[in-house]
């Protein structure tokens, strides 16, 4: 399987500060710390050792981040760099799904769909070994246990391997301090001649700021703060891009990772297309006027592939403008509906709130039924999307009504608040808000639809197995005559 590094996987604004035990309401930024005993997994918490028990977890879940040229503050790689940081470690995992927990990667675990790509969270059997290890002086153990170290990409490689294409953004000159840059910079053409299907897609920035500049946070680092673009056929002068043709990409966010996209549903770059980089936001670092620029590097499918679903279906959620944010207040939540129009199967869910943001749920409501999907914490500090395993992905009859939550906290308990004083709405900066899901999904066909539920049903071994995103998967099989979906009895 592929790793995905994040490089410099953070959107770090500022330091959330680990939590300390409090009630667990809907949008509690700082839930209690879930703690467990050694001994219910039958480990003898005497015998936990960093080099037998603890450094595997740490290979597994943390050193993408934690170590040198990682990103995070500081590497977690050997015994000496991870012993002062034991009880900050024991702290933060078992903060486990709220802001400030590590990994950073919130999904609630009690409830939903739980496979996720590339999911690093900590089981409760690795949180209960993390926490025997600590509250048992934090030893060594034998050297010889040691699992050999890990071997990551170069921070100035690319993850997704060597691009077929490298498209590059004009030059941006950023004052060392200035107002924050809105807007479209303009038309990147592609060159291609034929169409092709691009099977992963990776942003990076590249700038003028010297690796010791004066800020070690990924704020001095890039000016990009974001940039949403799209591609499509550019029209006979050059000049802009065919409406009907155009394709909307992932966002590009710094420490966003990059997107490998499923197998089924390539996305197309079309012969004589060209990049729109349509909106992109630029922030000043603070410490030196800077030139910077983005390169997006594309992997192809094999040329004569064809995807076997149509191209992504973004289900925008959410409520990007109609927001009201009351100061100083825990509890409050937004609430958004669509109804699914063609079956859809949801390839990821990305909460995006901003400061106020604690907790986003997707809900599908499909007659008497509500399922949760899935809840998860957030951090504004981090933005993360979660792709679903291809085999527990949400498999959504047209007619689905879907509801997202979002859970917003402005007590002075939200660190993530500058000023908890001031009433806010909706707007694109930080300290603005935004309510909506920037996931995305692929529309399916009967067919198709039909194809992917009988291969979930397959992998149900008895009538008590129950797939929490696929409604209609224990629904009788119509006749082959009669496609209708409409009306499917429940199990
Ligand atoms: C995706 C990158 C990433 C991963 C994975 C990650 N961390 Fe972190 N970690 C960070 C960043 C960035 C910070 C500083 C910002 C913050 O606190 O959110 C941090 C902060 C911390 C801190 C607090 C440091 C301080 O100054 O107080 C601890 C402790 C920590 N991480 C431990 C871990 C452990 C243990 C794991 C794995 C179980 C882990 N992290 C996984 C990026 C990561």
């Amino acid at each position: 399987m592929q790793i995905r590094l994040l490089v410099g996987a953070v959107t770090m604004l500022m330091m959330p500060v680990a939590g300390t035990a409090q009630s667990i309401a809907g949008s509690d930024p700082h839930p209690a710390v879930h703690l467990y005993a050694a001994e219910e997994y039958g480990i003898d918490p005497t015998a936990v050792t960093f080099t037998k028990d603890v450094a595997p977890i740490l290979q597994r879940s943390c050193q993408e981040c934690h170590r040198v040229d990682g990103g995070a503050p500081m590497p977690l790689t050997t015994f000496q760099e991870v012993r002062p940081w034991a009880r900050s470690i024991k702290q933060r995992t078992a903060i486990r799904d709220r802001m400030g927990a590590m990994p950073p990667f919130y999904v609630e675990k009690d409830l939903g769909i739980l496979e996720f790509k590339d999911d690093p969270s900590l089981s409760d059997e690795e949180l209960a070994t993390i926490q025997a290890w600590v509250d048992n002086g934090a030893p060594q153990g034998d050297p010889a246990d040691m699992p050999p170290p890990l071997v990551f990409a170069k921070s100035d490689e690319w993850t997704i391997g060597e691009p077929d294409l490298v498209l590059r953004s004009r030059e941006m000159v950023v004052p060392a301090i200035g107002p924050d840059r809105w807007g479209d910079i303009g038309l990147v053409p592609t060159g291609l001649t034929e169409d092709r299907y691009v099977k992963a897609v990776e942003v990076r920035e590249f700038n003028d700021i010297s690796d010791d500049a004066a800020s070690g946070t990924v704020g001095g680092r890039y000016v990009f703060h974001h940039m949403t673009y799209s591609s499509g056929v550019l029209n006979e002068e050059g000049t802009g891009i065919v409406g009907d043709t155009r394709t909307r990409w992932p966002i590009h966010e710094v420490g966003r990772n990059a997107d490998i996209f499923p197998e089924k549903f390539g996305t197309l770059l079309q012969a004589n297309s060209a990049l729109h980089l349509g909106a992109s936001h630029i922030h000043s670092n603070g410490i030196q006027e800077t030139t910077a620029h983005l390169e997006f590097g594309f992997i192809f499918h094999p040329k004569g592939y064809e995807p076997e679903y149509g191209n992504r279906a973004p289900v925008r959620l959410g409520n990007g403008t109609d927001i009201d944010v009351i100061p100083g207040r825990s509890g409050q939540e937004f609430h958004a509906f669509s109804v699914l129009e063609q079956h859809t199967k949801i390839v990821a869910f990305e909460p995006h709130l901003h400061a106020p943001g604690t907790r986003m749920c997707l809900e599908a409501i499909w007659g008497a039924n509500h399922f949760t999907l899935s809840c998860v914490g957030y951090d504004h500090n981090w933005v993360r999307q979660y792709v679903y395993e291809d085999d527990a992905a949400p498999l959504l009859p047209k007619g689905t009504i879907m509801h997202v939550i979002g859970f917003l906290d402005t007590t002075a308990a939200n660190e993530n608040v500058a000023d908890n004083r001031n009433w806010a709405g909706g707007g694109r900066r930080s300290v603005a808000n935004m309510f909506i899901d920037l996931g995305y999904s692929v529309e399916l066909t009967e067919e198709q639809f039909q194809t992917e539920m009988a291969e979930r049903r397959a992998a149900m071994t008895s009538r008590n197995d129950y797939d929490v995103g696929c409604p209609l998967c224990w629904a009788p099989v119509l006749p082959e005559e009669s496609t209708t979906t409409d009306g499917g009895a429940q199990p």
